[in-house]
């Protein structure tokens, strides 16, 4: 029999991709799928970026550079936190890497071990669990309910910690919930996080896809926090830049240099013409951001008027960030299709890709069996005709 090394035994593909890749695959066969998986803006790369990486080309930056990225995107990224969030680093405390995927994954790697528990909030991004199992730790799930916006409640998190308990994985707006904590809710985290002396990683990756408004980043509010924190983000969702795997964490610089360490073993540093595109990114004009988010917020309006009219679909709050809603479809539990019967998130959208070829990700592996993501970084007419396609469906069911 094929003996694997047990953690990669035991690791599931990621649930978004394959949800993506089936959809991909139908497509092929020349069947006509609407995809509401994919965590992907639909918008192309603006132009400014595209030419300098077409200037990164002529130029001949086509070889190996620093593993955690060139100084002049170190610049760039440290110049960026200061913009946005009002942070300051240095230069040895940011990391680039090929994607905020890798650069999570090996900050994730460099600091958990076995025995270790780090806490996860759920609904969670499917790869955060995969990511602390690897590094041999327990991912410690704490369900932040619907009813309270899917935001986790401070004394669920202060009951949850541990002797062992060594980390927390934040991630405000939340993938999949579109969740984001207001101020005051991450301050009387932040006074727990503090006392408990935990590590506290913060996925920024949607903090400009905002609805209501930017949120100062934790370690502002509260600025002890910084000093065990790691802010972790990519160019991916802000620049429409997911094909070019870029992105970067910033933080304690003896952690950084553990990290880059395990990156300079595995993998070497992020692709070098993609780091010229993402200083010019990260630098130029950032006008682009304004024009999506106005795409996206008419996309959400629309999204969750059609949601909330599908019978057996449930969606309390309206998402304030991010580009998906995450419905409760409880009441379609134990409603079938011929010999087919709903039993959770998964199955729900099993059912539809091969009823009516929409790809949408069951809420299973998001730790939410009961819901489904959708994006909404498709067109108006796309989703026009997924949620028509949605309501065919439902409308066939034995309930
Ligand atoms: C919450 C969250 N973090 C991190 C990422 C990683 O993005 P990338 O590896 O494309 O930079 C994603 C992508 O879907 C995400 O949703």
């Amino acid at each position: 029999m094929l003996k694997l090394n047990r953690r990669i035994a035991a690791l599931k593909p990621s649930a978004t991709m394959a949800a993506e890749t089936r959809a991909t695959e139908l497509k092929a066969a020349g069947v006509d799928v609407i995809s509401l998986a994919a965590g992907e803006p639909d918008f192309d790369t603006p132009e400014r970026i595209k030419d300098a990486a077409r200037r990164a080309l002529a130029n001949g930056q086509t070889k190996y550079t620093p593993v955690a990225g060139t100084r002049d995107l170190k610049e760039a990224i440290r110049l960026k936190l200061k913009r946005d969030s009002g942070l300051d680093y240095e230069i040895a405390e940011i990391m680039a890497s090929a994607g905020g995927k890798q650069a999570e994954a090996n900050i994730i790697a460099a600091l958990f071990d076995e025995g270790d528990e780090v806490i996860i909030p759920t609904p969670a991004w499917v790869s955060f669990v995969a990511m602390v199992n690897l590094s041999g730790a327990a991912a410690k799930l704490v369900e932040c309910p619907e009813d309270r916006g899917f935001v986790l409640d401070p004394e669920r998190l202060a009951r949850a910690i541990t002797p062992r308990t060594r980390g927390i994985i934040l991630n405000s707006p939340s993938n999949p919930t579109g969740a984001v904590y207001s101020p005051g809710k991450l301050s009387e985290l932040a006074k727990i996080l503090l006392e408990a002396g935990l590590w506290i990683l913060s996925d920024d990756v949607y903090e400009h896809i905002v609805y209501d408004g930017p949120v100062p980043h934790i370690f502002r509010i509260e600025p002890r926090l910084q000093a065990r924190g790691f802010a972790l983000n990519s160019l991916s969702k802000a620049y429409a830049m997911t094909g070019w795997r870029i992105g970067f964490a910033a933080g304690p610089k003896e952690v950084i240099a553990a990290a880059a360490r395990l990156q300079g073993q595995n993998s070497g540093n992020p692709n070098s013409i993609t780091q010229a595109a993402a200083i010019e990114a990260l630098s130029g004009p950032q006008d682009e951001i304004k024009t999506m988010m106005a795409e996206f917020r008419r996309r959400r309006e629309l999204v969750v008027e059609r949601v909330r009219k599908l019978p057996g679909f449930k969606l309390p709050n309206v998402p304030s960030g991010a580009f998906y809603v995450f419905p409760n479809i409880t009441e379609l539990i134990g409603a079938s299709l011929g010999d087919q019967t709903i039993t959770d998130g998964n199955s729900f959208a099993e059912l539809l890709l091969a009823e009516e070829h929409v790809a949408l990700v069951g809420g299973n592996d998001f730790g939410a069996p009961h819901h489904v993501r959708m994006s909404y970084a498709t067109s108006m007419e796309n989703l026009n005709a997924a949620f028509d396609r949605i309501g065919k469906l439902v409308a066939r069911l034995k309930r």
